[in-house]
């Protein structure tokens, strides 16, 4: 199972829904009584779903140190979203974000949501091939793209599903309502935060790549076109530092996440 920390989810869901919960209308938040949010990590997403729902709102995780950081915003259950430690017709909703493009087989944990659910069923994933960046150190951009299809091409799982989570949803059988985008806008400017500044030593120190670095070599990317990359990419954090020391470093990012919900069916 892929390991995220507790500091990379916050850092990377700060101001996500804040700007506009309009996606997340299909869900029909304000009618559920027990939302189900599976692959919570941190409750990132459980907290918008207890904030725009009378229902009582659950998360649950495989791992257990982002599941304590989560129980501090909602009730929360250890367990795998392939085999959920809840009875059949437990909630109304299931939900997840960003858990589908985890996993190998993402039909079959959209099946045990649909086990779970007596009603609806939603996933939000991002589609991480459509990322943006706009930064004003210049390599900034290019290299990031060529490090994200580095990885996507040796990653074992779909990263990039986004609105393919919907075949997902057929393929258990679900009937899909209502497919929407949601464009999660990551701005850094002036004052920047801690996260921030330990991101941008994590690039000039080339860590952050190098955490990244089995998976891209399992791809087309040879050794030797590792180190160039990284090479490049410490030169370019450098550079973002430095900028940032004059207050004048500027990145937008966007990544896009599709909100899938389907239905149980009656049959
Ligand atoms: C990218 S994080 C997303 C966390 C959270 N949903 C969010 O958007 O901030 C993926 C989460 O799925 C969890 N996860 C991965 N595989 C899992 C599995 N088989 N069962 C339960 N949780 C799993 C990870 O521990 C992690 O918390």
């Amino acid at each position: 199972m892929r390991e995220f920390s507790e500091s990379y989810l916050e850092r990377t869901r700060e101001g996500m829904w804040a700007d506009s919960r309009a996606a997340l209308e299909p869900l029909a938040l304000d009618a559920r009584d027990r939302i189900l949010d599976v692959g919570c990590g941190t409750g990132e997403l459980s907290r918008v779903l207890a904030a725009e729902s009378p229902g009582e709102v659950i998360g649950c995780d495989a791992d257990p140190d982002l599941l304590s950081a989560a129980a501090e915003h909602v009730p929360v259950v250890a367990g795998d979203a392939l085999r959920l430690p809840f009875s059949d017709d437990a909630v109304d909703l299931v939900v997840c974000q960003a858990l589908l493009i985890n996993l190998p087989d993402p039909a079959a944990a959209v099946a045990e949501f649909a086990r779970v659910s007596t009603d609806l069923v939603a996933a939000v994933e991002p589609d991480n091939a459509a990322v943006e960046i706009d930064s004003s150190v210049d390599a900034e951009g290019d290299l990031e793209r060529r490090a994200r299809r580095a990885y996507l091409d040796g990653v074992n799982t779909d990263v990039a599903l986004g609105a393919d989570a919907r075949t997902a949803f057929e393929t258990a059988g679900l009937e899909v309502l209502a497919t929407r985008r949601y464009d999660h806008v990551r701005t850094v400017e002036p004052p920047y935060s801690e996260g921030e500044l330990t991101a941008a030593r994590r690039k000039a120190t080339g860590d952050g790549l190098a955490d990244d670095r089995e998976t891209m070599l399992a791809g087309d990317l040879s050794e030797g076109e590792y180190d160039a990359l990284r090479g490049s990419w410490r030169e370019m954090g450098r550079d973002v530092i430095e900028q940032m020391r004059d207050r004048e470093y500027r990145r937008e990012e966007v990544v896009p996440f599709h909100v899938t919900v389907g239905r149980i069916s009656e049959s």
